[in-house]
């Protein structure tokens, strides 16, 4: 059974083909609509954590596909606290053909994965990303035709989009570098794991120096779902980390500004990043939909 838990769990052929298929689905939903590949599929939904993105466009893609999707909220099923990890994954395998999560711990993904007899996809962890990472890259495949040797600086919290999107540079030939505070950045671990899948990875305390001459800015909250009581004090550390106007001149000329969001405006970014000719922000949140087509497709039409 294959799940999409993880990019590193797929080769770089198999991303390869993911994003030949999700520029060939949009390219299709544009000429008039997707043909009903997922006829009778239907996708459960179990968020632990609120949504906007992730929630709309599995929904809408599974509708675009021909099947349908069931949102299961924190208050509805209790995943780990009203019943087992393993039970749910079963009893949902009955009803449902895939279950896209988003939780707290990866592991609660291991084990629905692990349980479970249909795919299973990873809709955020603490750790992790990968539907977002995955749909970025659309979005600079688009942009810029190709992805290999793009250079991207992802400035702030070193968090599960920072690991994801590491991946995905990875997987796609993307160089990357990371600045974060200290004690703010990647687990020794994650970077180990990160160079042996072979990204071309640099990582600094300079927000300044890692954005010299890169094509994408990239940067997310500095407070994630589920570290709400750090707000404050990430609200000190954090402001050097802003990308601003002053820190996206130092990039080259053509570069873009990415943002998985929902923004913290002001903060992380400000406005005029956020809505100025550099910004990708609304494309990629756009792509989500188009990306995850593709991840939907290759699990669940076989
Ligand atoms: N970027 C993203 O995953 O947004 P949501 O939290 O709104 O789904
Ligand atoms: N790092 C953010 C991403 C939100 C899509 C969070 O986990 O809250």
């Amino acid at each position: 059974m294959r799940h999409f838990l993880n990019i590193s769990d797929w080769s770089a052929l198999e991303m390869e083909a993911l994003l030949n298929q999700a520029v060939y689905l949009k390219l299709e939903w544009q000429n008039g609509g997707n043909r009903p590949v997922l006829g009778g599929k239907i996708l459960a939904m179990i968020f632990q954590k609120p949504s906007l993105r992730t929630r709309v466009s599995f929904q809408v893609a599974m509708k675009h596909l021909g099947g349908d999707a069931i949102y299961l909220g924190p208050d509805e099923i209790g995943l780990g606290k009203r019943e087992s990890i393993p039970d749910v994954a079963r009893v949902l395998s009955g009803y449902v053909q895939g279950i896209m999560a988003r939780v707290f711990a990866q592991d609660h993904l291991m084990q629905l994965a692990q349980w479970a007899s249909v795919p299973v996809i990873n809709g955020l962890s603490d750790d992790s990303h990968p539907c977002q990472a995955f749909a970025d890259m659309l979005t600079l495949y688009e942009h810029f035709g190709a992805l290999r040797g793009l250079k991207m600086a992802y400035v702030g919290d070193s968090n599960n989009v920072t690991f994801s999107l590491g991946e995905a540079a990875a997987r796609y030939g993307v160089e990357l570098r990371i600045a974060s505070p200290q004690g703010y950045q990647l687990s020794a671990e994650q970077v180990a794991h990160l160079r042996n899948m072979g990204l071309a990875l640099t990582l600094t305390e300079d927000p300044r120096a890692a954005v010299e001459g890169v094509d994408c800015i990239y940067t997310d909250t500095w407070t994630s779902m589920g570290q709400e009581a750090e707000a404050e004090v990430r609200r000190q550390i954090f402001p050097p980390y802003q990308v601003n106007a002053d820190l996206v001149r130092l990039a080259a000329k053509h570069v873009v500004v990415m943002h998985c969001l929902p923004a913290h405006r002001g903060e992380e970014i400000t406005d005029d990043v956020a809505d100025g000719a550099h910004s990708l922000i609304f494309q990629q949140a756009a792509n989500r939909l188009h990306a995850q087509k593709a991840i939907l497709v290759r699990l669940l039409s076989h």
